[in-house]
C-alpha cells in the first residue's frame, strides 16, 4: 500500500497540538453541531402587563420595546408571538383600584381574568397561560399583603389572598399560578386552595428562589407596584444566600410546586445551577425587568450589541440549568430565530 500524503497542516502560527480545543469551533455548522444548549422560541416566556382604564398600549419608559396593555391590545401581542413561536405568557395586572388589602386581586373583573378570559376567548389553547400571584400590585401601600402594626407584611392573611387571587385566575381559565410573593407556605395554601375550588389539574409554578434585588426597578414603574415605605427584605432572599435558595426551592417542591422559578437570573446563574442538581422539576430563569433594562440601555447608548448581548445572556440562563426562560425580549429573540 503506497503511503497517502500526510494532509496540510493547519494554516497559522499555533503549533499543533494547541489546536485540540479549536478544532470543533473552525465553522458555524460545526459550532451549531456541537453546541449544548440552543434558544428556542419554545422555551421562552413572555410577561404581560394589562392594566385597567387605558387605551390601547402605553410604552414602559425605563422598558424599550415594552408596554403596558388593555385587554384588547394584550391579546393582540399574543397573536404577534404565536407567530413567532413563543406560546406562553406571564400575566400581571394593574387594576383601577387599590386598598389596604389588594381586593381588586381576586375581583373576577380585575385586569387579569378578564384578560385571560379574552386571550383564550381568540387564541384557545394555543396560548399558554401563567398568572403571577402577588397583591404588590393590588395594595396601595405596595407591599406583598396586608401590614401589621409594624409596616411588616402579615404572612398568612397575604397567603389567604393568594389563595383568592388563585381561584379567580383558574376560573378565569389560566393554565399554571406564579406565587411571587415569597411567604412562608403559599405553595401548599394555593394547591389545597386550588383542589378545594376543583382546579385540582392546574400546576404551580413555584417563585421559590427570589431574591430582594435592585433589579426590578423597572418592574415597579411597569407593574405600578412601588412601594410608599420600607422594602422587601423581610421575605425575600437575602442576595449573599445561596445554600439558602436549595432550601426554599426544595421545600415549593415539597409543597406540591410542578416547577420552579430562580429570579433574577443572570447575576444568579450558580442558584440555577444547584437548583438543578438539587431537584427534577422545571426549573425557569425569570430574566428580570432590570437585566432587560440594562441591555437595551448599554444598547442605545453604542456601548455593546444588544441582540448579541441578549442573546449571550439567555444561552447563559439556559447553560446554567434552566429548562425555559422568562424574558422581555421573547418575541424580539424568537424573530431572529425564526
Ligand atoms: C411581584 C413581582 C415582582 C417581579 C415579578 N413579580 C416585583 C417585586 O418582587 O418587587 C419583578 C419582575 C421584574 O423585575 O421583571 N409581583
Amino acid at each position: 500500500m503506497s503511503e497517502r500524503p500526510a494532509p496540510d497542516p493547519a494554516p497559522g502560527p499555533v503549533p499543533e497540538g494547541v489546536l485540540r480545543g479549536r478544532r470543533l469551533r473552525r465553522t458555524s455548522a460545526l459550532r451549531r453541531l456541537v453546541a449544548e444548549v440552543r434558544l428556542d422560541p419554545a422555551d421562552l416566556v413572555l410577561p404581560i402587563f394589562v392594566k385597567d382604564g387605558i387605551d390601547g398600549a402605553v410604552p414602559i419608559s425605563s422598558m424599550p420595546g415594552v408596554a403596558q396593555h388593555d385587554v384588547d391590545s394584550s391579546t393582540d401581542l399574543v397573536a404577534r408571538a404565536l407567530e413567532v413561536g413563543v406560546s406562553a405568557f406571564l400575566l400581571f395586572g394593574i387594576p383601577a383600584h387599590k386598598d389596604e388589602v389588594g381586593s381588586s386581586g381576586w375581583d373576577p373583573h380585575g385586569p387579569v381574568p378578564r384578560a385571560i378570559r379574552a386571550i383564550r376567548d381568540r387564541h384557545g389553547d394555543a396560548a399558554l397561560l401563567l398568572a403571577d400571584v402577588c397583591s404588590c400590585e393590588y395594595t396601595d401601600h405596595g407591599h406583598c399583603g396586608p401590614l401589621d402594626d409594624h409596616g411588616v407584611v402579615r404572612n398568612d392573611a397575604a397567603v389567604a389572598g393568594y389563595v383568592r387571587e388563585s381561584v379567580a385566575y383558574a376560573d378565569a381559565g389560566v393554565d399554571l399560578l406564579a406565587p411571587s410573593g415569597m411567604m412562608d407556605g403559599q405553595v401548599a395554601a394555593m394547591r389545597a386552595g386550588l383542589d378545594d375550588a376543583g382546579h385540582g389539574r392546574l400546576g404551580i409554578v413555584g417563585y421559590a428562589a427570589k431574591y430582594h434585588s435592585s433589579f426590578y426597578g423597572p418592574f415597579r414603574d411597569a407593574a405600578e407596584s412601588g412601594m410608599s415605605f420600607g422594602d422587601r427584605r423581610t421575605h425575600q432572599m437575602d442576595p449573599a444566600n445561596a445554600r439558602e435558595a436549595t432550601r426554599e426551592i426544595a421545600a415549593d417542591v415539597a409543597e406540591g410546586a410542578d416547577a420552579v422559578i430562580v429570579k433574577p437570573a443572570l447575576p444568579y446563574l450558580d442558584v440555577i445551577a444547584r437548583a438543578r442538581a438539587v431537584v427534577d422539576v422545571p426549573i425557569i430563569g425569570y430574566q428580570v425587568s432590570g437585566e432587560y433594562a440594562m441591555v437595551a440601555a448599554a444598547d442605545r447608548a453604542g456601548w455593546l450589541d444588544g441582540v448579541a448581548a441578549m442573546d449571550e445572556s439567555l444561552t447563559a440562563i439556559r447553560r446554567a440549568g434552566a429548562d425555559a426562560v422568562i424574558t422581555y425580549a421573547a418575541i424580539d429573540v424568537a424573530t431572529r430565530l425564526a
